[in-house]
Formats: C-alpha cells, structure tokens, sequence
C-alpha cells in the first residue's frame, strides 16, 4: 500500500518535470536504443545457447555459422551503443540549460513583493544545489527508469520461454527484494529534501556573513555567526549520514539477495540439465540472461530512492516556475498631451505589513518639469519610484504615465521610458563598460564615453586599473557611494529616456562633486521629466517645484522659496536638514 503511494508520487514528480524538458525525442531514442541492446544482449544468450549445443555435439559448420552471426551482432551492439550514449549526452546538456535558463528568466518576470518573500540565497540554492541534482537525474536516472522494467520484461518473456520453473524461482525472490527495499528506501527521498533545506541555511548562512562582512565585524559577530553556521552544518551532516547509512545497507541487501537467488539457479538449473530437463546451452543462455531480469529488479529500487531524492528537489524548481509572473503585455499611449506623470489618490503598504506607506498620494508632473520629493527618512520616497516602474502596484488609486494607467501599459515599454538612479545601485560584477551598456546595450563606445562624462564619471574611469575593462566585481566595495552614483547616473544618461527617476543617494558627496554631478544633472534634466528624491539643497532649489513627504502623505507643494516662507513641515525640514550650510544656500 506504502509502496503505491510512493509510485505514484514519483510518477507525478516526473510529470510536474516532465514538460520543462525539451529535446524529448532524444530522451525516446536513448529508451528505444536501450531496448535495442536489450534485444541484442537477449539475442547474443540465444547464440550461446546454439553454440554450446552445437560444441556438446561436435557441429564444427554450425559453430562457425553461429560465430560469424555472433560478430555481425557485436558490431551492430557496438554502433547502437554509441548512438545512444551521444543522443543522451546531447539530451542531458541541452535539457538542463534550458532548464536553467528557463528558471532565471522566469524569477526576473516574478513581481518584486512574491519575490521578496524567501531569502535571497535560497533561491541561489535552488538555482545551484537543486538544478544540479534535476541535471543528475535527467542524465542518470530518468532514462534508466524509463529503460529497466521495460528491459526486465523482455528478458522475463525469453526467460518464461526457455524455462518456466526455473524463472519462477527467480521471479519469487523479487517481492522479498522490493519490500526490503520500500523498507529501507523510503525516508531516503524525504531525507534528501531535508537535507537540501538545511544546506540551503547553511548557504544562506555564508551569504550573509560574507555581504554582511562589515557589520559583522564592526558588531564582533564572529563568534556568534560561526556557531550559528557550525550548528547548521552539523545538523546538514547528521542528515548526511542518516542517507549514507541507508544507502548502503540497501545496497548489501540487494546484492546478497541477487547473489543467492544466482546459486539457487544454478543449482537447480544443473540438476535439470543433469535429469534433461533442459540442454547446457539453454541453461548457460539463462544464466546469461539473468543479468538482466535481476539487474534491474535488484537496481531499481536504489534507483528509485535516488530519483526521489533528486525529484524532492525538482519538485523546489518546478515551485520556482509556478510563482506568478507580471502581467507584460499592454498599450502604448498615443496620445502625448496629458501630464507625463500623474499619481491620482495612490495607496500603497507592502505585503504582510498592516500600515500605508503611501495614503492618498496625488501630485501631476508636466513634460519637461523637475520636481523634488522631500521628507523625512522612511516617508516613503524611494517606495513612490518603484511603483511607478511598476515594481509594486498602489492598492488603490491610480499612477499615469502620460496619461495612461501604468498598469494598462505594455511592461517593456513603460520601462523602456523611464531611466532610474537608485538610491543604491547596483553594480553588476562585470566590466565598467558593460554596466554602462545595460543602460542601452546597442550603444557605441563614444556614446558610452560621452555618457561617462557628462555624469562626470570618465574622469575616475580613466583612474581605475584598467579603465572601461575595469572590473567592478574585483574592485569589490572599492568604488564609493558617489562613484557608483555616477556610474549609475551614467548608465541612465546612455539610456536616455523620457523619465528620469533620481533616488539620491543620502551620503553627501563632497562640496566638489556635488558641484560636478549638480552640473550634470541639470544639462541633463533640461530635457527631460524629472522626479527626483533631493537630499541635497542644490537640486531642490533646482528643481521646479518640491513636494513634501510625511508618513506616506504629500503634506505640502510649491517652490522652496515659497514653502520656506510658508513656514510649515518644509521649513521645519529645512531648519534641521540644511541650514547648517549657510554659505552653500547663499551660493546658490
Ligand atoms: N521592500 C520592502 N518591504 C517592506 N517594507 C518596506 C520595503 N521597502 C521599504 N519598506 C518600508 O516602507 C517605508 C518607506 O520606505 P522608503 O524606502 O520608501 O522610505 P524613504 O522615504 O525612501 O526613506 P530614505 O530617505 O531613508 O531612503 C519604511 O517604513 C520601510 O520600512
Ligand atoms: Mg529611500
């Protein structure tokens, strides 16, 4: 009853897998080459069996007959065998990089708030730990599960058909065979799920200690991380072994069980030939042939037990692939008269959190205006950029660009208008170059340059080890806060987009190039739309009109001269923020 339980729990695994991998009429031809020496191997214990009877009675032209047949077989054993081995090596590469490159593109269409439900490294697990396992299982197990009982069966018929008692002795050692081995194998499959679960601790574990580095060691987390990674790594190897042990007492089992029911038969087949019940060649044909009845009766169920373990961890992939994705296609509006930007009543909390992090947002942005957010630090700034590239979606209330509701436009197109500093950007670890080019991948070196300068970038560039080619990855936390700014700001002026979302960065950068990426970012906005999250006094007063923040709330909006003298939440802000500069306000 167990047993069928677990079948057909195996059999659904496959058929959740099933349709992610391609190629399949690969994965046919290796099960049809399979039986194919299947049928020669069955054949080849036919030729023995003819040519042992033929040498019992001196028939020299039919040995010769029969051992020029047997050659002829050979060779064609030989050829299939090659095919197979490549149509399968070719199904395996292929099918698991697709798989792979399936489940990556899926996670970049997963919405941002599903996918910040699990920690980041596991899904680097599943991409990793879990995928090489599916890649093993597609390239070891699958065929051979497919391939055995079919091979067991076309040995069991010629078997019936040379001698029937003989095979019911071997046939009656099988039960014994496999409920031993449900037995033992059982817990092998959740085991293994456990035992990817807890490496996935650990290895989120190791991620944050090494991104969390610097707090780390600034807090003397040493201590208190490793015991925490030494207790997930012990309880990963007491699991570890839990599978070992069970491993290999179900591989002594099935090999002393093959082993005797081996000398039963020849027992018992001698004492047929000797009685003449049967010929010597038909028994040395069986004995031939047993191989492949109990090859794959006694290996199945550790093959079974394997796939159950790299099905528990298909099982996390094919999870992968269910996650929801963003809904991306949509229109193009047409019309260019309405604001380029309009948030109309927006609500928004993140998942899972009770409180609105915007409540009744409403503001309208002209084409060609900059306008400033200001407020406080948590008021809600960068959480009002991301919906507008829709990262999030409002609850309620609506957000236009150029008239048309950001949810109703095709995904690649609103976000092919929109250009984003973030507040912290990230760096791919690749080239300089090619984190520029991901702002517009068709680019040519001189745009890339010109991009560079006029972030005020081209100048540090040019000072790094190997300048463009320079790696971002090997420099490591090497670059500063207003370095991977401009970076960015760089990567979004290739982009040139009609909408320029600045995050900025609440790290002041020095007087100078502040002065600098100021300078930059006006001839920039000049053209442009611009919503700009100001930290610093110079691009709000820059800035066409400013729009104050609080807990969520747009509370006031106007100019800086005219909020200042209004003397409410943006004077506050100003008194406490940048008043201490006051010859950098009276500069301006
Ligand atoms: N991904 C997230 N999931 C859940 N809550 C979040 C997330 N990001 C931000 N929040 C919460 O939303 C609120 C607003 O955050 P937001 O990042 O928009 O503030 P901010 O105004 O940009 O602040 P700062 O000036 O410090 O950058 C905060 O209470 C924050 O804790
Ligand atoms: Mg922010």
């Amino acid at each position: 009853m167990t047993k069928e339980v677990k079948s057909s729990s195996i059999f659904k695994q496959i058929a959740g897998l099933w349709p992610l991998l391609p190629g399949k009429g690969r994965l046919i031809f290796v099960v049809i080459a399979s039986l194919g020496l299947v049928g020669f191997a069955i054949f080849l214990a036919h030729l023995i069996r003819m040519l042992f009877d033929a040498l019992v009675v001196g028939d020299g032209t039919a040995v010769a007959h029969w051992l020029r047949i047997a050659a002829a077989v050979i060779a064609g054993e030989l050829s299939l065998r090659y095919l197979r081995i490549r149509a399968a090596g070719a199904f395996a590469e292929n099918s698991t990089a697709q798989l792979r490159e399936k489940v990556t593109a899926h996670l970049l269409r997963v919405p941002m708030a599903e996918f910040a439900k699990q920690h980041g490294a596991d899904y680097i697990s599943r991409l990793t730990n879990d995928l090489s396992r599916v890649q093993d299982f597609v390239t070891n197990t699958l065929g051979n599960i497919i391939f055995m009982p079919l091979a067991a069966i076309l040995a069991l018929t010629y078997m019936l058909y040379t001698s029937w008692q003989l095979t019911l002795i071997v046939v009656l050692g099988t039960p014994l065979l496999l409920v031993v081995a449900s037995l033992l194998g059982g817990p092998i499959g959740k085991l293994s799920k456990e035992l990817q679960e807890k490496l996935a601790v650990a290895s989120a574990l190791t991620q944050e200690s090494t991104q969390g580095m610097e707090v780390a060691r600034a807090f003397n987390l040493r201590g208190h991380l490793s015991k925490q990674f030494a207790g997930a790594l012990r309880e990963a190897l007491l699991c570890q072994w839990a599978l070992v042990w069970r491993r290999i007492s179900m591989g002594a089992v099935s090999f002393l069980l093959t082993l005797v029911s081996f000398f039963l038969c020849f027992g018992v087949g001698g004492w047929f030939v000797i009685r003449g019940h049967m010929t010597a060649g038909e028994l040395m044909a069986f004995v031939q042939l047993m191989d492949h009845l109990t090859g794959p009766m006694s290996r199945l169920p550790a093959l079974l037990a394997s796939a159950r373990a790299d099905l528990a961890a298909g099982e996390r992939i094919v999870d992968l692939l269910q996650m929801t994705t963003e809904k991306t296609a949509g229109l193009v509006p047409s019309d260019s008269s309405s604001a380029a930007l309009e948030f109309m009543a927006v609500d928004f909390s993140y998942e899972g959190r009770e409180e609105k992090v915007l409540a009744d947002v409403s503001f309208a942005v002209k084409a060609g205006e900059t306008v400033a957010i200001v407020g406080a630090s948590g008021s809600g700034k960068t959480t009002l950029l991301r919906l507008i590239s829709r990262l999030y979606h409002p609850r309620g209330g609506e957000i236009k660009v150029r008239g048309l509701d950001v949810e109703r436009w095709s995904l690649e197109d609103l976000r092919g208008e929109i250009s984003i500093v973030a507040q912290d950007s990230y760096l791919f670890p690749l080239s300089v170059r090619e984190n520029i080019l991901y702002g517009r991948p068709a680019a040519s070196e001189d745009e890339v340059v010109a991009a560079c300068q006029a972030a005020h970038a081209h100048e540090f560039i040019m000072s790094l080890p190997q300048g463009y080619a320079t790696d971002v990855g090997e420099l490591g936390g090497r670059l500063s806060g207003g370095q991977k700014q401009r970076l960015a700001l760089a990567r979004a002026i290739l982009k040139d987009a009609p909408l320029l979302l600045l995050d900025e960065a609440t790290s002041a950068l020095d007087v100078q190039a502040e002065a600098l990426v100021q300078e930059a970012l006006e001839r920039f906005m000049k053209k442009r739309t611009t919503l700009v999250v100001a930290h610093r006094l110079s691009t709000i007063i820059n800035a066409d009109r400013v729009i104050v923040l609080e807990k969520g709330h747009v509370v006031e909006e106007g100019t800086h001269h005219g909020l200042l003298a209004r003397g409410g939440v943006y004077a506050d802000l100003y008194q406490r923020q940048w008043n201490n500069g006051q010859t950098r306000l009276e500069a301006v």
